[in-house]
């Protein structure tokens, strides 16, 4: 059996400062991050149904009955720089606030396969899931839930395709299918492991894969409203005019020819750039964003061909 080591990234307890702090600026998924909180919260601790149901309607309902075979997966699909990952790694310091209870993060390290031994991808996804199985075992005892495990499966683009895409590798079907196995391991185990899978490639995730999520988000490239409020977080400080703000926002969006700017290339791209153009002898100035937003090109949108 591989090593924990081997497997996963350090784990990380949350609530953490860093991660809280991402979670917290992380801009138009505030539906999300409650449809999030609710359902990670009854995946965890499906108790908590329970004690709604008694509190709300004075008995158990049979709606609580649809919940108990729910595979504790959530698919985080869509456009790159969106916020996937962020979101994934940083929602767990809020779960925790809501539970009162420790989170553990657990990051699937992907980076192990490819050394082309048969078999490889699926012992490691297979080893992942018995491992998360125990750490979620220890983690239940006769008074509930002492805490939560989240394990981020993230860029998992070749993992999920279906199982039909005529290109792939045999090893690679393996992988879908010892992740299905896992997830469904995990969902008659009442154990308090949520496992999250990010994507780009929504279009090409695997149906099989799809029917099992308690949820599946999509993750798109901000509006006028989320650009503006990205930037406006992003510059504050710089002295930068709203009518400034406002132009950006324009620029920023979407034409004829091209998509709009992602999440990141604000973050990562456009800000950062007016900042090296002024270091380190002079302050930004809103010429340096405007010329900068003209500029730069935002990143294409992911296609299946690439
Ligand atoms: N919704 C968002 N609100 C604010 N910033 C965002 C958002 N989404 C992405 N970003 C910025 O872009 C960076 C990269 O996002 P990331 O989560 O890695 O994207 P993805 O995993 O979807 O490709 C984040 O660290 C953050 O700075
Ligand atoms: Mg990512």
């Amino acid at each position: 059996m591989t090593s924990q080591d081997d497997l996963f990234h350090p784990v990380i307890e949350l609530p953490e400062a860093t991660r809280r702090a991402r979670y917290d600026r992380l801009v138009g998924l505030d539906d999300m991050k409650l449809r999030l909180r609710k359902e990670a919260a009854l995946l965890a601790d499906p108790r908590r149904l329970q004690a709604w149901a008694a509190n709300h309607h004075g008995r158990d309902v049979a709606a609580l009955n649809l919940f108990t075979d729910r595979a504790p997966l959530f698919v985080f699909a869509g456009d790159v720089g969106s916020g996937k990952s962020a979101l994934a790694e940083s929602f767990g310091c809020d779960l925790s606030d809501y539970l009162n209870l420790p989170v553990y993060l657990y990051r699937l390290k992907l980076a192990t396969r490819g050394s082309g031994l048969v078999g490889e991808m699926t012992s490691l996804i297979g080893d992942a899931f018995t491992h998360m199985h125990d750490a979620g075992r220890r983690a239940t005892g006769a008074h509930g839930v002492r805490s939560v495990q989240i394990l981020v499966v993230d860029e998992a683009d070749a993992l999920v395709q279906s199982r039909a895409a005529q290109q792939m590798h045999h090893e690679d079907r393996a992988g879908v299918d010892a992740f299905l196995a896992g997830i469904d391991g995990l969902a008659g185990a009442q154990v308090p492991v949520i496992v999250v899978l990010c994507t780009n490639r929504v279009g090409a995730l695997d149906p099989a894969l799809m029917r099992r999520a308690a949820a599946t988000f999509t993750f798109t490239r901000p509006d006028d409203y989320q650009r503006h409020a990205v930037l406006t977080q992003a510059l504050q400080g710089l002295d930068i005019g709203s009518g400034t703000i406002n132009k950006l926002v324009e620029l920023t969006g979407p034409s004829i020819d091209r998509p709009g700017y992602t999440y990141s290339d604000l973050t990562q791209r456009l800000v950062p750039a007016a900042v090296f153009h002024a270091f380190p002898d002079r302050p930004v100035r809103d010429d340096d964003l405007l010329a900068l937003a003209e500029e730069l090109q935002p990143t294409p949108v992911f296609t299946e061909e690439r």
